[in-house]
């Protein structure tokens, strides 16, 4: 679906009970966002309209997330000096500090216990 209304377009990535909600201070690439609590890393940074989230290793072409569920990896990005975190899955934390990820990294395989 293909829209031009800003209402419907943050509609896609954030639940209704999410509008009015408090809002979060994090970063991406060194611009501070206010986004609001408790949704993903990737529909805050769609919301405060970033368009490319990542680049490819061959081509350098830019990528943004497209699933948002945790299955393509077009959103990976680094997250608190972290790289290859799927930012779809992660949801935003005050004072979080988020980077493009150019090219290719190692995915981050560890458990989330932060
Ligand atoms: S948007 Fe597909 S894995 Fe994150």
């Amino acid at each position: 679906m293909r829209t031009n209304d800003p209402e419907t377009a943050i509609s896609l990535f954030v639940p209704e009970d999410i509008r009015g909600a408090k809002t979060v201070r994090i970063q991406f690439d060194g611009k501070a966002l206010a986004v609001p609590e408790g949704v993903s890393v990737a529909s805050a940074l769609l919301m405060s309209g970033v368009r490319a989230f990542r680049s490819t290793p061959v081509s350098g072409a830019t990528r943004a997330p497209y699933c948002m569920m945790g299955v393509c990896f077009e959103c990976l990005v680094e997250i608190d000096g972290r790289p290859g975190r799927q930012s779809c899955l992660v949801p935003v934390r005050d004072g979080m500090v988020v980077r493009r990820q150019e090219g290719a990294t190692e995915l981050d395989t560890s458990s989330e216990k932060d």
